[in-house]
Protein backbone atom coordinates (compact mmCIF):
# COMPACT_ATOMS: atom_id res chain seq x y z
CA UNK A 1 0.00 0.00 0.00
CA UNK A 2 1.28 3.10 -0.93
CA UNK A 3 0.18 6.82 0.00
CA UNK A 4 0.90 10.52 -1.15
CA UNK A 5 -0.01 13.35 -1.24
CA UNK A 6 -0.30 16.51 -3.83
CA UNK A 7 -0.71 20.42 -2.76
CA UNK A 8 -3.39 22.37 -4.61
CA UNK A 9 -2.70 25.98 -6.35
CA UNK A 10 -3.45 29.09 -7.11
CA UNK A 11 -2.59 31.29 -9.98
CA UNK A 12 -1.16 34.50 -8.67
CA UNK A 13 -0.95 36.17 -12.05
CA UNK A 14 -0.95 35.52 -15.42
CA UNK A 15 -3.78 32.70 -16.29
CA UNK A 16 -4.97 32.72 -19.82
CA UNK A 17 -2.12 34.54 -20.88
CA UNK A 18 0.38 31.72 -20.57
CA UNK A 19 -1.63 29.83 -22.88
CA UNK A 20 0.12 32.00 -25.67
CA UNK A 21 3.87 32.09 -24.29
CA UNK A 22 3.65 34.63 -21.51
CA UNK A 23 4.50 33.97 -18.40
CA UNK A 24 2.57 33.02 -15.36
CA UNK A 25 3.05 32.63 -11.43
CA UNK A 26 1.25 29.93 -9.73
CA UNK A 27 1.81 29.04 -5.63
CA UNK A 28 0.97 25.69 -4.36
CA UNK A 29 -1.52 25.81 -1.52
CA UNK A 30 -2.05 23.90 1.91
CA UNK A 31 -5.12 22.03 1.28
CA UNK A 32 -4.03 18.70 -0.32
CA UNK A 33 -5.32 15.70 -1.85
CA UNK A 34 -4.16 12.09 -0.17
CA UNK A 35 -4.51 9.33 -2.55
CA UNK A 36 -3.44 5.51 -1.38
CA UNK A 37 -3.23 2.28 -3.95
CA UNK A 38 -3.17 -1.09 -3.18
CA UNK A 39 -1.86 -3.86 -5.72
CA UNK A 40 -4.83 -5.88 -6.63
CA UNK A 41 -5.88 -8.18 -9.12
CA UNK A 42 -9.05 -6.14 -10.21
CA UNK A 43 -8.49 -3.00 -12.25
CA UNK A 44 -10.33 -0.09 -9.83
CA UNK A 45 -13.37 1.31 -10.39
CA UNK A 46 -12.80 4.39 -11.69
CA UNK A 47 -15.35 7.72 -12.53
CA UNK A 48 -12.41 10.07 -13.25
CA UNK A 49 -10.96 9.66 -16.67
CA UNK A 50 -8.03 11.46 -14.98
CA UNK A 51 -7.88 8.31 -12.26
CA UNK A 52 -8.37 5.98 -15.32
CA UNK A 53 -5.54 7.42 -17.37
CA UNK A 54 -3.31 6.76 -14.44
CA UNK A 55 -3.63 3.14 -14.43
CA UNK A 56 -3.78 3.08 -17.95
CA UNK A 57 -0.50 4.59 -18.27
CA UNK A 58 1.37 1.97 -15.91
CA UNK A 59 -0.96 -0.72 -17.49
CA UNK A 60 -2.02 -2.01 -14.11
CA UNK A 61 -4.96 -3.08 -11.48
CA UNK A 62 -5.38 -2.35 -8.18
CA UNK A 63 -8.02 -0.64 -5.60
CA UNK A 64 -7.53 3.19 -4.69
CA UNK A 65 -8.42 5.84 -2.02
CA UNK A 66 -8.93 9.31 -1.88
CA UNK A 67 -9.16 12.17 0.59
CA UNK A 68 -9.17 15.40 -0.61
CA UNK A 69 -9.24 18.62 0.96
CA UNK A 70 -9.59 20.36 -2.23
CA UNK A 71 -12.95 21.36 -3.35
CA UNK A 72 -12.98 20.04 -7.02
CA UNK A 73 -13.67 22.32 -11.01
CA UNK A 74 -12.61 24.97 -8.76
CA UNK A 75 -9.96 26.58 -10.13
CA UNK A 76 -7.95 25.23 -7.63
CA UNK A 77 -5.96 22.28 -9.30
CA UNK A 78 -7.08 19.78 -7.74
CA UNK A 79 -7.39 17.06 -11.05
CA UNK A 80 -3.53 17.60 -11.42
CA UNK A 81 -2.68 17.17 -7.11
CA UNK A 82 -4.97 13.64 -7.68
CA UNK A 83 -3.57 12.82 -11.00
CA UNK A 84 0.32 13.54 -9.88
CA UNK A 85 -0.46 11.92 -6.22
CA UNK A 86 -2.27 8.87 -7.92
CA UNK A 87 1.06 8.58 -10.55
CA UNK A 88 3.25 8.39 -7.34
CA UNK A 89 1.32 6.53 -5.79
CA UNK A 90 1.13 3.74 -8.42
CA UNK A 91 4.64 4.27 -9.41
CA UNK A 92 5.79 3.34 -5.96
CA UNK A 93 3.71 0.30 -4.99
CA UNK A 94 4.32 -1.51 -8.11
CA UNK A 95 8.40 -0.29 -7.89
CA UNK A 96 8.47 1.31 -11.40
CA UNK A 97 11.02 4.01 -9.84
CA UNK A 98 9.88 6.76 -12.51
CA UNK A 99 11.34 10.42 -11.61
CA UNK A 100 9.56 13.46 -10.54
CA UNK A 101 10.30 14.64 -13.47
CA UNK A 102 8.81 11.96 -15.75
CA UNK A 103 5.87 12.02 -13.17
CA UNK A 104 5.34 15.52 -13.87
CA UNK A 105 5.05 14.79 -17.61
CA UNK A 106 3.19 11.91 -17.41
CA UNK A 107 0.58 14.17 -15.52
CA UNK A 108 0.57 16.84 -17.96
CA UNK A 109 -0.02 14.44 -20.49
CA UNK A 110 -2.95 12.77 -18.68
CA UNK A 111 -4.00 16.49 -17.77
CA UNK A 112 -3.50 17.70 -21.86
CA UNK A 113 -5.78 14.70 -23.02
CA UNK A 114 -8.66 14.96 -20.13
CA UNK A 115 -9.05 18.52 -21.39
CA UNK A 116 -8.39 18.14 -25.03
CA UNK A 117 -5.34 19.48 -25.62
CA UNK A 118 -5.91 22.84 -23.84
CA UNK A 119 -4.01 22.55 -20.62
CA UNK A 120 -0.96 24.70 -19.75
CA UNK A 121 1.92 22.49 -17.42
CA UNK A 122 1.38 24.69 -14.66
CA UNK A 123 -1.22 22.93 -12.25
CA UNK A 124 1.18 19.73 -12.91
CA UNK A 125 4.23 21.18 -12.38
CA UNK A 126 2.98 22.60 -9.22
CA UNK A 127 1.20 19.61 -7.80
CA UNK A 128 4.65 18.06 -8.31
CA UNK A 129 7.45 20.72 -7.03
CA UNK A 130 5.28 23.06 -4.79
CA UNK A 131 6.64 26.48 -3.64
CA UNK A 132 5.54 29.57 -6.34
CA UNK A 133 6.81 29.00 -9.72
CA UNK A 134 7.20 30.86 -12.62
CA UNK A 135 5.61 28.91 -15.69
CA UNK A 136 6.78 29.96 -19.18
CA UNK A 137 6.79 28.29 -22.88
CA UNK A 138 6.55 25.08 -20.28
CA UNK A 139 9.27 25.80 -18.46
CA UNK A 140 9.16 26.02 -14.67
CA UNK A 141 11.43 28.71 -13.04
CA UNK A 142 11.13 27.93 -8.86
CA UNK A 143 11.09 31.70 -7.19
CA UNK A 144 12.20 32.42 -4.07
CA UNK A 145 9.22 31.45 -0.94
CA UNK A 146 7.31 34.30 0.15
CA UNK A 147 4.94 34.61 3.39
CA UNK A 148 1.89 35.17 0.64
CA UNK A 149 -1.49 35.31 3.38
CA UNK A 150 -4.20 34.33 1.29
CA UNK A 151 -7.62 33.72 1.16
CA UNK A 152 -9.30 31.70 -1.54
CA UNK A 153 -13.22 32.42 -2.04
CA UNK A 154 -14.77 29.55 -3.79
CA UNK A 155 -18.20 30.87 -5.80
CA UNK A 156 -19.19 26.88 -6.51
CA UNK A 157 -20.02 27.93 -9.70
CA UNK A 158 -18.40 25.16 -11.82
CA UNK A 159 -16.50 26.09 -14.70
CA UNK A 160 -15.12 24.34 -17.79
CA UNK A 161 -11.17 24.96 -18.26
CA UNK A 162 -11.42 24.03 -21.31
CA UNK A 163 -14.45 25.73 -23.02
CA UNK A 164 -13.37 29.22 -21.33
CA UNK A 165 -9.47 28.90 -23.05
CA UNK A 166 -11.72 27.85 -26.11
CA UNK A 167 -13.78 31.44 -25.65
CA UNK A 168 -10.57 33.41 -25.08
CA UNK A 169 -9.20 31.92 -28.52
CA UNK A 170 -12.23 32.92 -29.97
CA UNK A 171 -12.29 36.36 -29.07
CA UNK A 172 -8.51 36.38 -29.76
CA UNK A 173 -9.22 34.94 -33.45
CA UNK A 174 -12.55 37.78 -34.24
CA UNK A 175 -10.61 40.92 -32.14
CA UNK A 176 -6.86 40.06 -32.89
CA UNK A 177 -6.01 43.51 -32.11
CA UNK A 178 -7.88 44.18 -28.69
CA UNK A 179 -7.47 40.78 -27.70
CA UNK A 180 -3.62 40.91 -28.33
CA UNK A 181 -3.40 44.10 -25.80
CA UNK A 182 -5.24 42.87 -22.92
CA UNK A 183 -2.51 39.69 -23.18
CA UNK A 184 0.23 41.97 -23.27
CA UNK A 185 -0.84 43.89 -20.14
CA UNK A 186 -1.80 40.61 -18.21
CA UNK A 187 2.54 39.84 -19.44
CA UNK A 188 3.19 43.47 -17.96
CA UNK A 189 1.47 43.19 -14.70
CA UNK A 190 3.25 39.42 -14.55
CA UNK A 191 6.75 40.76 -14.74
CA UNK A 192 5.96 43.40 -13.38
CA UNK A 193 4.91 41.55 -10.39
CA UNK A 194 8.35 39.64 -10.59
CA UNK A 195 10.12 42.74 -9.01
CA UNK A 196 7.65 43.23 -6.40
CA UNK A 197 7.29 39.77 -4.77
CA UNK A 198 8.42 41.50 -1.31
CA UNK A 199 5.50 44.77 -1.75
CA UNK A 200 2.56 42.99 -0.82
CA UNK A 201 0.50 46.19 -1.32
CA UNK A 202 2.00 47.10 -4.85
CA UNK A 203 1.22 42.90 -5.46
CA UNK A 204 -2.31 43.57 -4.80
CA UNK A 205 -2.40 46.47 -6.40
CA UNK A 206 -1.30 44.57 -9.76
CA UNK A 207 -3.83 41.59 -8.20
CA UNK A 208 -6.83 44.32 -8.69
CA UNK A 209 -5.50 44.97 -12.18
CA UNK A 210 -5.41 41.59 -13.46
CA UNK A 211 -8.68 40.81 -11.95
CA UNK A 212 -9.77 43.71 -14.07
CA UNK A 213 -8.23 42.46 -17.42
CA UNK A 214 -8.86 38.79 -17.11
CA UNK A 215 -12.83 40.54 -16.78
CA UNK A 216 -12.14 42.33 -19.75
CA UNK A 217 -11.07 39.39 -22.03
CA UNK A 218 -14.34 37.72 -21.19
CA UNK A 219 -13.31 35.24 -18.33
CA UNK A 220 -15.29 36.97 -15.40
CA UNK A 221 -18.12 36.45 -13.55
CA UNK A 222 -20.42 38.42 -11.35
CA UNK A 223 -20.12 36.26 -8.44
CA UNK A 224 -16.12 36.31 -9.03
CA UNK A 225 -16.45 40.52 -8.75
CA UNK A 226 -19.06 40.62 -5.86
CA UNK A 227 -16.29 38.21 -3.91
CA UNK A 228 -13.40 40.28 -5.30
CA UNK A 229 -14.81 43.20 -4.04
CA UNK A 230 -15.90 42.17 -0.88
CA UNK A 231 -12.51 40.90 0.22
CA UNK A 232 -10.85 44.34 -1.02
CA UNK A 233 -13.48 45.96 1.55
CA UNK A 234 -12.11 43.73 4.33
CA UNK A 235 -9.05 45.24 4.14
CA UNK A 236 -7.44 42.82 1.40
CA UNK A 237 -4.49 44.01 -0.24
CA UNK A 238 -5.77 43.04 -3.65
CA UNK A 239 -7.89 40.21 -5.11
CA UNK A 240 -8.48 38.75 -8.12
CA UNK A 241 -10.47 36.03 -9.90
CA UNK A 242 -7.91 32.64 -10.16
CA UNK A 243 -7.36 30.17 -12.73
CA UNK A 244 -9.67 30.04 -15.69
CA UNK A 245 -12.77 31.81 -14.36
CA UNK A 246 -16.12 32.35 -15.25
CA UNK A 247 -16.68 30.76 -11.82
CA UNK A 248 -14.32 28.50 -9.84
CA UNK A 249 -12.59 30.43 -6.74
CA UNK A 250 -10.89 34.21 -6.41
CA UNK A 251 -7.76 34.77 -4.47
CA UNK A 252 -7.43 37.68 -1.97
CA UNK A 253 -4.00 38.58 -0.73
CA UNK A 254 -4.13 39.54 3.09
CA UNK A 255 -2.45 41.28 6.07
CA UNK A 256 -1.70 38.28 8.22
CA UNK A 257 -4.40 40.00 11.13
CA UNK A 258 -6.76 40.77 7.86
CA UNK A 259 -7.41 37.20 6.98
CA UNK A 260 -10.44 36.34 9.02
CA UNK A 261 -12.33 39.23 8.24
CA UNK A 262 -11.85 38.79 4.87
CA UNK A 263 -12.60 35.34 5.21
CA UNK A 264 -15.97 36.32 6.94
CA UNK A 265 -16.11 38.77 4.11
CA UNK A 266 -16.04 36.33 1.34
CA UNK A 267 -18.57 33.72 3.39
CA UNK A 268 -20.89 36.59 3.75
CA UNK A 269 -20.95 37.43 0.31
CA UNK A 270 -22.40 34.19 -0.67
CA UNK A 271 -18.60 32.52 -1.32
CA UNK A 272 -17.07 29.48 0.43
CA UNK A 273 -13.35 30.64 2.18
CA UNK A 274 -10.47 28.68 2.53
CA UNK A 275 -7.76 30.37 4.60
CA UNK A 276 -4.29 29.04 3.26
CA UNK A 277 -0.99 30.44 2.47
CA UNK A 278 2.27 28.45 0.43
CA UNK A 279 2.93 25.19 0.71
CA UNK A 280 6.29 24.76 -0.30
CA UNK A 281 6.17 20.61 -0.97
CA UNK A 282 4.96 19.04 -3.69
CA UNK A 283 4.13 15.43 -4.26
CA UNK A 284 5.19 13.19 -1.10
CA UNK A 285 5.01 10.11 1.03
CA UNK A 286 2.74 9.62 3.37
CA UNK A 287 2.86 7.48 6.14
O1 LIG B 1 -8.90 26.45 -14.02
P1 LIG B 1 -7.50 26.13 -13.76
O2 LIG B 1 -7.10 26.31 -12.34
O3 LIG B 1 -7.05 24.80 -14.29
O4 LIG B 1 -6.61 27.21 -14.51
C1 LIG B 1 -6.60 27.34 -15.91
C2 LIG B 1 -5.55 28.31 -16.27
C3 LIG B 1 -5.48 28.64 -17.74
O5 LIG B 1 -4.37 29.52 -17.89
C4 LIG B 1 -6.71 29.36 -18.21
C5 LIG B 1 -5.26 27.40 -18.59
C6 LIG B 1 -3.95 26.70 -18.33
O6 LIG B 1 -3.91 25.48 -18.58
O7 LIG B 1 -2.96 27.34 -17.92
Amino acid sequence: MATYSAPGKVFLFGEHAVVYGKPGIAMAIKPRVHVTVRKGRYPPSLKSPYLESCFHEFGVTGSLYINSQLPSSSGLGSSAAVTVATLSAINDEYGFEQTRDEIAQIAYGIEKRVQLGRASPTDTQVATYGGIVMMKNGVRRTLPPQDFQLVIGNTQISHSTAQLVEDVADFRRNHPAVAGSLIDSIETVTRQALFHLQDQECLGRYMDINHALLDALGVGHPMLTTLVTAARDAGAYGAKMTGAGGGGSMIALCPKREKKQVARAIDAAGGRSIVTSLDTEGVRKEQ
